[in-house]
């Protein structure tokens, strides 16, 4: 039973689907708890849903559900709004709504910081109050609070990380058992895996919403995703899976935020990377999602855990609540965000990097050569070279890998090299 001498806060979602709905749950039971602990009454007043009929695992009274996201965001007794319903047209209303007055968000929803940050931010500090991110991210690891608390001492040279489970379960699952993606994209798809709008985890939107708020948090500036190189899992094949093993590498979907050490500038990047089998991250799999810190104070430290799901995110959710409670009791903000720092950024053609490259060439006198002279002309040095027999015997699949180079010098060789080799299809080339 609330006890009628504490403080009452009351909490209001919008969105009631898988997560609202774990979030329901978990804090109706955990609440007394959480209540004693914090000295605070914590109420669970309204849920918005699209649909009142339909079958949900948590039970709420008629007058807990309304179809209306603004009968939540404009509640004047509700002072902590979870914005759980996604997408950045009606949710951005609702959650400007709830700032402008005065109340705090909660959200999970990285495509509209991503988009919206600025703003939203610009409005929460207007209207007096806060937005909590913690699921927006990494599902269940609490990487925000790391990155706002846990290592304020730092400057972050190098943040990377495997932020996408579903991109993650079907790189995993190719690798294991030697089937292509639009196999194993089959069965993710029935597993619930992959988003509505498919684009958003197999082209990188997803992952690059999350590196966006990464880096923020790591050095104060906002990246749009047009000023990072983005690229999804779609055309990672199987030879290219085998041959990075060979090469004692994983391909991964690795989001990299990185901190120039000579000019200062940041840069962001979502590509398919291979990473070194002793890398911690390489042994991240299936849904599971992995982040490495890389601190001026406290060197590198690494964060594993479910990266989505019912559960996990209610855990993050929850733990917003908690902390926007703690604020609301005390009257202050106990964690703050970083302040606006105008660093500039390197461009993709300044990134640098080594390279995994697979062409699939005629195999005849002189390719070879021709190949390793362009790459020279490009002033691109070739660390390792391996052929191997195609398919159809007439071609061959020649890999090489560089010393570090640039993305511009990459993206021009790229360009030109159908031309001498003759390949067959486009070239992998992967960092
Ligand atoms: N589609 C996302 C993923 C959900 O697969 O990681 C969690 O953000």
């Amino acid at each position: 039973m609330p006890n009628s001498n504490k403080t009452k806060i009351h909490i209001g979602l919008i969105g009631l689907g898988v997560v609202g709905q774990g979030v329901w749950k978990h804090l109706q039971k955990h609440k007394t708890d959480l209540g004693r602990r914090l000295g605070v009454d914590l109420i669970l007043k309204k849920a918005a849903v699209k649909d009142p009929a339909r079958e949900r695992s948590v039970k709420l009274s008629d007058a807990q559900i309304t179809t209306d996201p603004m009968a939540v965001a404009k509640d004047p007794e509700i002072q902590i709004v979870c914005e759980l319903m996604g997408g950045t047209t009606v949710a951005k209303e609702a959650v400007l709504v709830a700032l402008q007055s005065g109340k705090t968000v909660v959200t999970a929803n990285k495509a509209l910081l991503c988009d919206h940050g600025p703003e939203l931010f610009a409005a929460a500090r207007a209207g007096g109050g806060q937005i909590f991110f913690e699921a927006s991210v990494a599902g269940g690891i609490p990487i925000i609070k790391v990155l706002r608390e846990g290592l304020v001492a730092n400057r972050f040279s190098t943040i990377c990380g495997i932020l996408n489970g579903t991109c993650n379960y079907i790189l995993t699952r190719m690798e294991r058992e030697g089937q292509g993606f639009e196999a194993i994209v089959g069965d993710a798809r029935k597993l619930g895996y992959v988003e509505a709008d498919e684009s958003l985890d197999l082209d990188g939107w997803d992952t690059a919403h999350k590196t966006a708020i990464l880096a923020w948090l790591a050095h104060g500036r906002w990246i749009a995703t047009k000023d990072m190189a983005v690229e999804g899992i779609r055309d990672v094949t199987l030879h290219d899976i085998e041959w990075a093993g060979k090469l004692g590498f994983k391909i991964k979907l690795l989001a990299v935020v990185q901190r120039d050490s000579a000019s200062g500038r940041i840069f962001a990047s979502v590509q398919p990377t291979l990473v070194p089998r002793s890398f911690v991250l390489a042994n991240v799999d299936e849904v599971f999602n992995g982040v490495s810190i890389t601190g001026d104070v406290v060197g590198t430290t690494v964060y594993i855990g479910r990266g989505a799901g019912q559960d996990a995110t209610a855990s993050s959710v929850i733990s917003d609540i908690v902390d926007a409670a703690l604020d609301l009791r005390n009257g202050g903000c106990q964690s703050p965000l970083p302040t606006d720092n105008p660093v500039d950024l390197l461009t993709l053609d300044e990134i640098r990097n080594c390279y995994y490259v697979r062409l699939e060439v005629k195999d005849k006198p002189g390719v070879l050569a021709e190949v390793a002279t362009l790459f020279a002309q490009k002033d691109i040095s070739i660390e390792s070279v391996l052929q191997t027999p195609a398919c159809d015997k007439r071609s061959a699949h020649l890999i090489l890998t560089t010393h570090i180079t640039t993305g511009k010098r990459m993206a021009d060789a790229l360009q030109e090299i159908a031309r001498p080799s003759g390949a067959r299809q486009n070239p992998s080339a992967y960092p």
